[in-house]
């Protein structure tokens, strides 16, 4: 039977565990409504040079619900509208946004579905401004996103983090340490809050609440008080030392954006003068992205997978699908990346995690 229509899909940013849940969501749906679908790889760089474009049917979906990773492949430092690249020596800058357009109209695309954060849906909205007709779907384990209550990716790198703190716990407990854990998230406290929080940490450090080091040893030796020889930190890659920048792992350059990191091992540092237990600090890194996605987020990227292709086959374009209470909605793409989503300090999280004793160092 000849397709209805035929859509783009393309996976952007860092990955996330359930864009493979997301893909195959939006394959199946679309073979249900006569749409053909093309996979575009490695994000926008594949819009821009469409090599390795494909076709994608059920077979090629078969069974990757579970897989990490995308099968698309991502790139989070391509941007159609700024595209860097190396001239000799010099690192030029050019508007290629014209191009993008213009291969979407030479691959017969009707429509593109853009799986990102808050950059590659930013890129996609700019392109909806130039006429492309686009679909977004949430992702990200920062879960910084604003109109969906939930990004995928965010319930695994929890879980994952939670496990961490459990492990650490045990060797923190028996050796009387003060164990740090550094947490990905950006400028976001969600994982190190959520994590901290199940993981039963005993002060979470994040960007949203300002901390002191004085504050943190004086927790410390309140434990040591209460005989409670070990103290378990968790803190957010961007949790900001008193009076400074948040640190650094790569400062960025024109060509790599600059990442975040660095605050564990900082703050290993400046606690172990001042503090009679031994200090030591782990960076959970990339394990927090990888793997298998958790039956959560492997069901809301399918429930998102498959309104976004309801989407296309209506014509709502410009619009994100997100979770909104118990339902998916398409929300207007500019709704989704006009504020980033950050902690509330004074929020019910926040407030629970004090309840129960939980320092935030402030
Ligand atoms: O946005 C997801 C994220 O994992 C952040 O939490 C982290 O700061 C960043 O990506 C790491 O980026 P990269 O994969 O380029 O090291």
């Amino acid at each position: 039977m000849h397709p209805v229509g035929r859509v783009g899909i393309l996976t952007g940013g860092g990955d996330a565990p359930g864009l493979n849940a997301a893909i195959r969501a939006v394959v199946k749906t679309a073979g249900i409504l006569s749409w053909e679908v093309v996979g575009i790889p490695d994000g926008f760089e594949g819009l821009l040079f469409p090599v390795s474009i494909r076709t994608l049917g059920t077979d090629d979906v078969r069974g990757i619900e579970a897989r990490g990773g995308t099968i698309l492949g991502t790139s989070n430092r391509c941007d159609p509208f700024a595209y860097k690249f190396r001239d000799g020596d010099q690192i030029r800058v050019e508007d290629r946004s014209g191009l993008a357009l213009e291969n979407v109209r030479r691959l017969g695309l009707d429509a593109l579905i853009v799986v990102g954060g808050d950059g590659s849906l930013l890129l996609a909205s700019k392109l909806a401004e130039l006429g492309l007709k686009v679909v977004g779907v949430p992702k990200t384990i920062d879960n910084d996103l604003s109109a969906t209550d939930v990004t995928f990716g965010f319930d695994t790198a929890v879980n994952i983090a939670t496990e961490a703190i459990d492990r650490l716990h045990t060797t923190a407990e028996s050796h009387h340490r003060v164990m740090i854990l550094e947490v990905m998230g950006r400028t976001a406290g969600w994982i190190a809050l959520h994590a901290g929080l199940a993981g039963g940490g005993d002060i979470i450090l994040i960007p949203e609440i300002p901390f002191s080091v004085d504050s943190v040893l004086e927790r410390i030796s309140v434990r040591a008080e209460q005989a409670r020889n070990f103290t378990m930190i968790v803190v957010a890659e961007g949790a900001t030392p008193p009076g400074g920048e948040p640190l650094m792992v790569e400062p960025g350059n024109p060509l790599s954006p600059k990442r975040l990191g660095g605050i564990g091992p900082w703050l290993a540092a400046t606690l172990s003068p001042r503090t009679e237990r031994e200090v030591r600090a782990m960076v959970l890194g990339h394990l927090q992205r990888g793997g298998s996605p958790t039956a959560f987020d492997r069901i809301l990227a399918t429930r998102f997978g498959v309104a976004a292709m309801e989407a296309v086959a209506r014509a709502d374009f410009g619009k994100m699908v997100a979770l909104q209470g118990a339902s998916i909605i398409p929300a207007p793409l500019e709704a989704a990346i006009a504020v980033h989503k950050l902690v509330d300090p004074a929020g019910s999280l926040v407030r629970t995690a004090r309840q129960i004793g939980i320092s935030f160092g402030d």
